[in-house]
């Protein structure tokens, strides 16, 4: 009788052949919805154009300066690029930005930000430089340029007051002036899927799509000129960032949210928004992970029915934990241990549940990234009219790279679902900075010719 209760809280997460295919068709439609001028009131898809129309050509060269802001990690790097031979140098120093910074003023955001790019300057011996600077900045902005980002609203774990509906390059360009040291140029704001397209486009000319599935979920893709309709132009092509984590704020996606995916939206800083990337990524996963397990408790399926203050304390699961207690490597001991440092004391058939309501959620995930890219990607081959399509997948984040069966889900999925199309994946290695890097390179160089 419990093995049946405990089957039937996890069916919730089994979704149908019908069902992806049915995401997959809807996805594809709110990208049609939101490359249009007049936006459709339902559309929840943002398709934002980025202003970056073309691959780095191997020519960039010269000396950068890069943010990357809102993922795990904020950074502050040094790109060398040398032309011809694609040979990059990076240099980086990782900076915590405290949780009272994150959701305190913005003032105090973009001051600490300049304060860790003062740090790096006299850590590198570069103090005085005049740099170029790209500014990997991974939350939904209203571009009008390459070099002016409106931010639309606040994603995941930030919060900071006064920035919503501002232009976050002159916010940068306010603290720097604040601390009245140095003097930077900043040439570009890009999303950390863009930057992460940028970085594999550098290496395969077939790089058309960027992937993050981190702490955050999203999506950018190349987008022919004459689609979008909200910038002037017809020719070549424009990468639009698609914030496809917005994708069911509509109600579209209630028929497959769990009363789970609920609790969790409802303890979230941005309750209503950003549901599916609220189903998919490694911010909310472990939540989702959390909040089954209260309810198996409860029912008395778990942990012989005690809800225990660790269980009841948000965000223990954290991707890393997740990625662990999947790892097919383990002994169930093991995973026993590891819920035991999470303070969760457990009995070896409860390690087994934990194990199985982990795999459940992870693979609902995977199958969900699965059909929003396989969206993209047919989507991509019928605008090309191409009976078939080769086409490169750059993806960068840590639920993407930690996580067991992740990545093999998701690429399942995919060859399901857009079974003509011929998908690789790359993975990033060096992050979205050095993307952010050639995009400055390149704005750089077209700035110049312009004068
Ligand atoms: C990295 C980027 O490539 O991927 C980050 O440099 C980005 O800025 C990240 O946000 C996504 O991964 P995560 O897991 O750190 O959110
Ligand atoms: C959130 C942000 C988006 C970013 C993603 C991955 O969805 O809104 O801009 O790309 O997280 O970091």
């Amino acid at each position: 009788a419990q093995r049946k209760q405990i089957d039937k809280v996890l069916a919730l997460f089994q979704l149908t052949r019908e069902q992806l295919v049915g995401i997959r068709d809807k996805m594809r439609v709110e990208f049609e919805y939101g490359l249009k001028r007049d936006t459709h009131p339902l559309a929840t898809v943002k398709m934002l154009p980025t202003y970056v129309c073309g691959m780095p050509d191997g020519t960039e060269k010269g000396k950068f300066l890069a943010l990357d802001l809102g993922g795990t990690n904020f950074r502050v790097l040094l790109v060398k690029l040398r032309s011809g031979r694609r040979s990059v140098r990076m240099y980086n120093k990782i900076f915590t930005i405290p949780l009272e910074i994150m959701q305190g003023t913005g003032e105090e955001l973009f001051d600490h930000i300049v304060q860790c790019i003062a740090d790096f300057l006299d850590y590198m011996g570069l103090k005085g430089a005049q740099l170029p600077l790209g500014f990997t900045f991974s939350f939904p902005c209203r571009q009008a340029s390459i070099d002016k980002g409106t931010l639309i609203e606040w994603t995941k774990g930030f919060k900071a007051t006064d920035c919503e509906g501002e232009d976050v390059v002159d916010m940068l360009r306010e603290a720097i002036k604040r601390r009245n040291e140095f003097d930077l140029d900043i040439v570009a704001v890009v999303n950390d899927t863009v930057g992460t397209m940028m970085t594999c486009g550098y290496e395969d000319r077939n790089c058309e799509v960027g992937l993050i599935a981190g702490t955050g979920s999203n999506m950018c893709y190349m987008e022919e000129m004459r689609n979008i309709e909200l910038v002037e132009g017809d020719e070549g092509k424009m990468c639009i960032n698609t914030e496809w984590g917005g994708f069911g704020d509509n109600g579209c996606l209630d028929d497959i949210r769990t009363q789970y995916d609920k609790e969790v939206d409802e303890g979230s800083l941005n309750p209503g928004k950003q549901r599916y990337e609220k189903m998919t990524s490694g911010m909310y996963l472990g939540e989702i992970v959390r909040q089954i397990l209260i309810d198996l408790t409860k029912q008395g399926l778990l942990f012989r029915g005690q809800i225990s203050e660790r269980l009841r304390t948000r965000g223990i699961f954290e991707t890393k934990f997740l990625s662990q207690i999947e790892s097919d490597r383990l002994a169930l001991l093991q995973v026993r241990k590891i819920l035991q440092q999470l303070g969760l004391d457990s009995t070896c058939e409860d390690s087994i549940v934990v194990k199985e309501v982990c795999g459940a959620v992870s693979r609902r995930a995977a199958e969900l990234y699965g059909a929003g890219l396989a969206a993209i990607v047919e989507k991509r081959r019928e605008d090309q009219g191409f009976e078939h399509l080769k086409i490169t997948v750059g993806v960068d984040g840590t639920l993407y790279k930690l996580h067991p069966h992740f990545s093999r889900i998701l690429q399942e999925t995919v060859k399901e679902l857009a079974p003509r199309c011929d998908v690789t994946f790359m993975l990033s290695e060096d992050g979205s900075g050095k993307g952010a890097a050639l995009i400055t390179a390149v704005a750089k160089r077209l700035q110049q010719a312009r004068r």
